[in-house]
């Protein structure tokens, strides 16, 4: 028995017959909120899956005050969770303080990624360029038992319960949140320790902090790194006992944004440099190794070998593509969304930190990203991480990878056409000990069927598909991050 009920509706002044690439399709936004509390379910549900999916997507509700770019979307949270049998789901618009002002305003006030700042109606805003909307839609992590919703360009972290996603109000760590310069997408919660790992980055000096978070929710450490000039690092990585941060050749124009213009470009003429800074380090204390140009969005995993740090993550090839390609949209702005045009290959880094040699290599010829790893790991020696592949010239994700990072081996899965899926939750099962020995879970946009699904993996039978399939209140809209979070980790559950 499925048991559907409606908790509510944003106000949407968007056209019925909107045709914007991104607000469309497979990018269709919702204005509904469900709370679904126990989904009918195909397959053999496993009594060890046993948490919460949680993935964060971009539902805009108003048009953009001149061009909509997809990372404008207001943060809407789906959670499946996974209990004695049960499959139950929720959707909820973040309650970010731009939604609430724009769903009294009845109207955009914000300037989107692909705007002139100085186009915002409000004077004031979010985002490391200033007069953004902060939609806490990019990233979600669980951390000290609560939900944290993030958005790319630094902002406020939005807390939610993760199992009711009830609004548990913004972070203040106790007052001292960095509220001016705010935290970016790409928290890192170590699941040894508990503590959150996190970073913000802007145009004005010092131009990067990195910062720490215990386990009980108190800033515990936070420095200055000195950068050459303002940068966009979009994620970060740790090991055991070191972070790691990045100064990639792909950033905004400093002349540009001297005219209030933001316009990212690529150096191919400067490295690419990841910095190493002790957990409880001083900013003096980062270490600077230089790579062969890229940027890197997504890293996948870091750790320790002797006196090496190893790094992994997507290189591109193409940081700067002319196009989405020719079956992509044909606007130049989303030629940066396309990870087959931007050429995203699966890549190893590795710094010494007694000789300081480095070396890299690609670790498959596959053009994957959204790389996703069984956080037990995460910092530590790891073999496994699952990857999406996506339609050509397209921000959507129309397959899975398992990277074997040992062996170079990929198992893939291929989904039908006209069916998309989200960034992979990693489930271990309950009582496993294998790093493989776990669940995948992820969210499909079905536009064969017009619906979504909850489907799930095992993680060491990619290829033979999902095993359990569950249907959604109503088809979702593509998006971004996701995360999966055991159930004993969930205060309350
Ligand atoms: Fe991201």
């Amino acid at each position: 028995m499925v048991d559907v009920e409606v908790y509510g509706k944003m106000l949407s002044t968007l056209p019925e017959d909107d045709d914007h690439p991104y607000r469309s399709g497979a990018w269709r936004p919702q204005s509904v909120e469900y709370d679904a509390d126990d989904l009918a379910v195909q397959g053999e549900l496993p009594d060890d899956l046993y948490g919460v999916y949680l993935r964060n997507t971009e539902n805009p509700l108003h048009p953009a005050i001149a061009r909509y770019h997809p990372f404008d979307g207001d943060g809407m949270i789906h959670k499946v969770s996974f209990r004695d049998g049960h499959v139950s789901y929720r959707n909820r618009f973040v309650r970010t303080d731009g939604l609430l002002a724009e769903q009294e305003a009845g109207r955009s006030l914000w300037a989107g990624l692909a705007e002139h700042p100085a186009s915002a109606i409000r004077k004031d805003g979010w985002g490391a360029r200033g007069r953004m909307k902060d939609a806490a839609s990019t990233d979600v992590v669980v951390h000290a038992g609560v939900a944290v919703a993030s958005f790319y360009q630094c902002g406020d972290l939005y807390r939610l319960d993760p199992l009711t996603l009830n609004d548990l109000g913004k972070a203040t760590w106790g007052g001292a949140f960095p509220r001016k310069a705010g935290v970016s997408a790409h928290t890192k919660v170590d699941d040894h320790t508990g503590e959150l790992l996190f970073f913000n980055y802007g145009t004005e000096r010092p131009y990067l902090h990195y910062g720490v978070v215990d386990a009980s929710d108190r800033l515990v450490h936070y420095v200055p790194i000195d950068l050459p000039g303002p940068r966009l690092p979009h994620d970060m990585a740790y090991t055991e006992h070191h972070a790691i941060l990045n100064d990639m050749p792909l950033f905004w124009e400093p002349e540009l944004i001297e005219r209030g213009l933001y316009a990212a470009r690529f150096h191919p003429e400067l490295p690419s440099r990841l910095g190493v800074i002790p957990r409880r380090g001083e900013g003096g204390d980062i270490r600077w190794f230089e790579f062969e140009p890229t940027y890197v969005l997504h890293w996948t995993n870091a750790y320790e070998s002797g006196d090496e740090i190893i790094v992994e993550g997507f290189f591109q090839g193409c940081p700067e593509p002319p196009s989405a390609g020719p079956s992509g949209p044909k606007d130049r702005m989303f030629r940066f969304l396309a990870q087959d045009t931007m050429q995203t290959r699966l890549h190893r880094w590795r710094m010494n930190l007694v000789t300081g040699a480095t070396s890299e290599e690609d670790l498959s010829d596959l053009y994957t990203e959204f790389g996703t790893i069984h956080n037990g790991f995460g910092g530590r020696p790891y073999r496994y991480n699952y990857a999406a592949t996506n339609e050509p010239g397209w921000f959507v994700f129309n397959g899975l990878v398992k990277h074997d990072t040992l062996t170079g081996r990929a198992e893939r899965y291929q989904f039908e056409p006209g069916v998309f899926c989200s960034e992979v939750g990693v489930a271990p099962r309950v009582g496993g000990t294998e790093e493989d020995d776990a669940y995948l879970v992820t969210l499909t946009v079905d536009m064969n069927r017009d619906l979504s699904e909850c489907v799930v993996f095992r993680a060491n039978d990619v290829g033979r598909g999902p095993i359990v399939r569950a249907q959604l209140p109503e088809r979702i809209a593509s998006g971004t991050h996701s995360c999966w979070a055991p159930g004993e980790s969930i205060a309350g559950w």
